[in-house]
């Protein structure tokens, strides 16, 4: 007997009923980040491992445990799945020279790939929305893209308690994370003992990385230590201080969250995280902040750059709980034929249908009467649209309401083609 094939471990199957949801999403999101000026970026799913080792950091959990590796069998390139997409694009950007006349707005959705334990919101496979604003150096820019997520939320139903809520923080500029990392390094020298054995190896190469341990153990000791907020100087404090000015005019709620430093080396200044107390434990729907020397040590001209990224999962997750969006449209008819004649009459009726807009859904081949009106009821549509041999040698069309009050009519296709028309006008 054969062993019965299933998908990977944390990486899910969307079947048609939550595909259907997924595809509302993804409009209402394009939508939106569109309104901004957003334009759309594809890149592939594997990169050279080199892409993300650099923009991400070397000591990092999605470095050091969570990336799918591996050596291409035919040349031997280290690559890698990817597990975030702010490397590739600011690589794409790069290449192509994208900002040889000015700054761009990009976005992307698409499959991202964490070796993680699988838990309720945190798959292997999972998908991302994100924008990367490149070449804006002013807290406008972030703001702008705080708006842009707020605006995202009411689009798509989140009010009353459904909505995250925003933390932010600032990391920082380069000279304020030097005396913070001597503050954290002296900190946890003199709790050494206390440190786990990762914690231990990242205090002499990245201390700032031992706050984001997951190890309970190490909670106290962690929510103790010194705080990015104390070292800011002039120039992080003014930033932020505009970036507030701007969310306090446009009425955006935010908390400021002192130990919120993501979990990724590339950010300075601004950071931010949009969290929800819905979903249990992995709460955070939307993550992203300022890396304005990313594009710089990816090899390109100094660009400024701001961005963020939705966890797809979560976000809808979160949809389907607050009941945010409507069920995707029914058909507009259900076309019902016997016998051979009038299946070829369906066939072609249903084709004329669709030039006009409709959508139109029928059986193809033989099947009974009944299973066609059952199949008609379940699938929603207002009307069914019965041809029979006689139907079909008269050139007519019998219609028969599924829902409401109306009556069962037969009616010469030039009329029924009409009155589809005039029912698509006003429904519009
Ligand atoms: P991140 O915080 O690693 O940031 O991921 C962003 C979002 O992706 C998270 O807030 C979460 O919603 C979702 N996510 C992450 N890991 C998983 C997982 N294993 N399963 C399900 N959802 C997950 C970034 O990736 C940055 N590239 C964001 C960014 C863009 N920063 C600047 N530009």
């Amino acid at each position: 007997m054969s062993t019965k094939l299933s998908a990977v471990k944390g990486m899910n199957d969307l079947l048609p009923e939550q595909a259907e949801v997924w595809e509302q999403v993804e409009a209402k999101v394009g939508e939106v980040f569109r309104q901004y000026g957003y334009r759309p970026i594809r890149t592939p799913i594997v990169e050279s491992t080199s892409v993300f080792v650099r923009a991400i950091g070397e000591v990092t959990d999605i470095v050091e445990k969570e990336m799918y590796s591996f050596n291409d069998a035919l040349n031997g390139e280290a690559l890698t799945l990817r597990p975030e997409n702010t490397a590739a694009v600011v690589r794409a950007a790069i290449e192509h020279n994208l900002l040889y006349d000015g700054p761009r707005r990009l976005w992307y959705f698409g499959p991202m790939f964490r070796h993680e334990r699988p838990q309720k919101g945190r798959y292997r496979q999972f998908h991302q929305f994100g924008v990367e604003a490149l070449g804006f150096d002013q807290p406008e820019a972030d703001a702008e893209q705080i708006f842009m997520v707020a605006r995202l939320w009411k689009a798509l139903g989140l009010r009353d308690g459904f909505a995250p809520k925003l933390q932010l923080n600032s990391l920082g500029m380069p000279q304020d994370r030097a005396l913070h990392r001597e503050a954290l390094v002296h900190y946890f020298q003199s709790h050494q003992s206390r440190l786990d054995e990762d914690s231990q190896r990242r205090l002499g190469s990245n201390p700032l990385r031992i706050l984001d341990s997951k190890n309970p153990e190490m909670a106290e000791l962690i929510a103790n230590a010194p705080q990015l907020p104390e070292f800011l100087g002039d120039q992080a404090r003014e930033f932020q201080q505009r970036l507030l000015n701007l969310l306090n005019e446009q009425g955006i709620a935010f908390e400021l969250n002192p130990r919120l430093v993501r979990g990724l080396d590339y950010y300075n200044l601004t950071v931010f995280e949009w969290v929800t107390d819905r979903l249990g434990a992995q709460g955070t729907v939307c993550g992203g902040g300022r890396y304005d020397s990313l594009v710089e040590r990816m090899g390109g001209k100094p660009a400024a750059a701001t961005g963020f990224a939705i966890g797809a999962e979560r976000l809808i997750l979160l949809v389907q709980e607050a009941q945010g969006l409507g069920r995707p449209s029914a058909p507009d008819a259900y076309l019902i034929h016997f016998g051979q004649g009038a299946r070829e009459s369906a066939l072609k009726l249903a084709e004329q249908l669709r030039d006009q807009g409709l959508k139109v859904v029928l059986d193809p081949g033989q099947t009974s009467a009944k299973s066609q009106m059952k199949k008609a009821d379940a699938s929603g549509a207002d009307l069914a649209l019965l041809i029979g041999e006689d139907e079909s040698l008269a050139g007519e069309v019998t219609v028969k309401p599924l829902r409401g009050q109306g009556q069962q009519a037969t009616m010469p296709l030039s009329q029924l083609l009409a009155t589809m028309d005039r029912r698509k006008q006003d429904n519009a």
